[in-house]
């Protein structure tokens, strides 16, 4: 037997940190949704008791150290699995993009295993499970849209996005979420207001929603990486409605309403930029 998951990439509408806590962690704000670039993830069972990960990907460690096989072992001590499992990791995500790529496989792991061990786990136990790996791994469990708040455990579905058209590029570099938020000083920082960001979304009023989009790392990592203002000016320049960096970064997305004109800025980014992608929301309101 065989389970295969998809794990798609989120973008984030909007990301307010509000405060940094007693534990290190920052309490946040944010709007998620789940776009149609997945990676794939395969589990099959083994009758010794081991974990074999497998990846097309040269990114990813293939040990303890990836999200992936804390998840398989996190439930298999936790339950008393007895036997093993193998799991491949299909990638088509950029790796420390901030697209939660790594969440996203870990918590589709977890749905996967839920199902080849019969462990029948709800989705809201195994978000909790997938909060003691990462910040990230409870949203992507549910993926939709959502308004995500906490260290990013708590997470509450909210109207879908309304229908438009992803361009992401992702530049050369990758981004250490630690260090990015290790930098960020929340008082001087600007923080979008993702009340009325969640507000213009429940309303399906696209118009509203591109003005409300913010990111309150964004500043943090362009201070580092101009590049990433000149991605985003290049797409607004190009014809985007809107555009922002995704987490930490450095993943910059931008959305626009028309099919010819998404097809044209990709055509124009895709000149100067490695890595570009054309999608589609995984879930949204036609208006
Ligand atoms: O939870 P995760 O390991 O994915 O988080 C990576 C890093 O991002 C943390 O070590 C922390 O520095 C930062 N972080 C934070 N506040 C959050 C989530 C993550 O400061 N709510």
């Amino acid at each position: 037997m065989e389970i295969m998951e998809k794990a798609p990439a989120k973008i984030n509408l909007g990301l307010d940190a509000l405060y940094q806590r007693p534990d290190g962690y920052h309490e946040l704000e944010m709007i998620m949704a789940s776009v149609d670039l997945s990676d794939r993830i395969t589990v099959r069972p083994l009758t010794k008791k081991t974990i074999e990960l497998t990846t097309d990907s040269s990114f990813l460690p293939t040990d303890k150290k990836n999200h992936v096989y804390q998840a398989a072992e996190l439930l298999m001590e936790r339950y008393g699995v007895t036997g093993g499992v193998a799991i491949d990791i299909e990638k088509k995500i950029p790796v420390a993009a901030g697209l939660a790529g790594g969440s996203s496989d870990c918590a589709a792991t977890l749905r996967a295993l839920n199902q080849l061990w019969d462990l029948d786990l709800s989705l809201e136990e195994l978000a909790k499970l997938g909060s003691e790996i990462g910040s990230d791994v409870p949203y992507c469990i549910y993926g939709n849209t959502a308004y995500v708040s906490g260290r990013g455990e708590k997470v509450e579905k909210i109207a879908d996005i309304p229908c438009c058209y992803v361009i992401l590029v992702k530049p050369h570099m990758s981004v250490s979420t630690q260090t990015v938020f290790k930098a960020l000083n929340v008082k001087q920082a600007q923080h979008p207001d993702i009340a009325g960001l969640r507000k213009a979304v429940e309303a399906h009023d696209y118009q509203a929603m591109i003005e409300k989009m913010g990111n309150t790392l964004e500043d943090v990592t362009i201070l580092k990486y101009p590049v990433i203002r000149q991605i985003k000016e290049s797409m607004m320049k190009f014809g985007a409605d809107v555009a922002l960096m995704s987490g930490s970064g450095p993943t910059v997305f931008c959305l626009v309403k028309q099919e010819k004109r998404a097809q044209r800025i990709y055509n124009a980014l895709k000149g100067f930029n490695d890595e570009v992608y054309l999608v589609r929301m995984l879930q949204c309101a036609v208006e």
